[in-house]
């Protein structure tokens, strides 16, 4: 009997760890449809992973979402892995002479509005989809904020949050959530940054095994000792990720 062939859907596959994931994805057969809001980015995805759609949408609109959503479950379905990628730090100083000139709410709507826009558009048909997974991409700041980056770390424990809740509220369903906890990574969006960074595929490989097997949470590199940690020396663990 012939395999059905699973079906992903992943926000920001146009870069970094969203684009490692498509790779992957499609690596392991699984039909994938992806977007970024910029279509340039996105234009050569099928021909080098033949098979993968990708269509501009921005996370952050509702409409947008609905109608990549629509444009999805024309052709597929079902959808078997729903992953929420999309996002982006933007550095704040709250110090700074031109807040009032800042967009400071910008994090917050492409890292959570985005994301519960995403999951939203999808979950009607991950319902009646088996078997059926989410997959959140926050962040190690979301367990410990960045000084740097305030509206972003705020933005990642919402995300948190919002996993814990969606886990219980999902289980009934048959839907498992697993929140990705990344460090810093090889990526597009922080090659301006020095420190060990970890590769993307690497991340993505982890996220994949831990979103397929249920996990409740994926912590790659150091984040995987930050919940102990804070535990034991949480003041002293605080101040350090504070300066990363
Ligand atoms: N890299 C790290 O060190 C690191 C660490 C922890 C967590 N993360 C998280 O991992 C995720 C991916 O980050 P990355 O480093 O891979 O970033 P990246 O290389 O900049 O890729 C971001 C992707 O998201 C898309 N995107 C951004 N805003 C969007 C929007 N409003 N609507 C639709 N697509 C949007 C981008 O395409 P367009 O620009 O064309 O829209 C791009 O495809 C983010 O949620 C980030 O916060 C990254």
């Amino acid at each position: 009997m012939e395999a059905i062939q699973r079906v992903a859907v992943v926000s920001g596959g146009s870069s970094g760890i969203g684009l490692a994931l498509v790779e992957l994805l499609h690596a392991e057969g699984w039909a994938v449809y992806t977007c970024g809001r910029d279509g340039t980015r996105l234009q050569d995805l099928p021909q080098r992973f033949p098979g993968v759609q990708a269509l501009t949408c921005d996370v952050t609109e509702r409409a947008s979402v609905q109608a990549f959503a629509d444009w999805v479950t024309k052709s597929a379905p079902r959808i078997n892995l729903v992953v929420s990628n999309a996002g982006g730090l933007t550095e704040v100083d709250f110090t700074a002479a031109n807040l009032a000139e800042l967009d400071l709410v910008a994090d917050l709507r492409r890292n959570t509005e985005g994301a519960i826009h995403w999951i939203s558009a999808f979950l009607p048909v991950l319902r009646s989809s088996n078997p059926a997974s989410i997959l959140i991409v926050s962040s190690g700041y979301a367990l410990a904020p960045a000084t740097r980056a305030p509206i972003y770390s705020a933005a990642k424990a919402a995300l948190h949050s919002l996993s814990k809740s969606l886990r219980r509220q999902l289980a009934p369903l048959g839907i498992s959530v697993t929140e990705l906890l990344p460090p810093l990574v090889d990526t597009p969006a922080v090659s301006h940054r020095k420190g060990v960074k970890l590769s993307a595929n690497q991340v993505a490989a982890q996220a994949l095994r831990g979103a397929l097997s249920g996990a409740d949470e994926v912590r790659p590199g150091a984040v995987r000792f930050l919940p102990f940690l804070m535990r034991i020396a949480p003041r002293a663990i605080e101040r350090m990720v504070a300066r990363t």
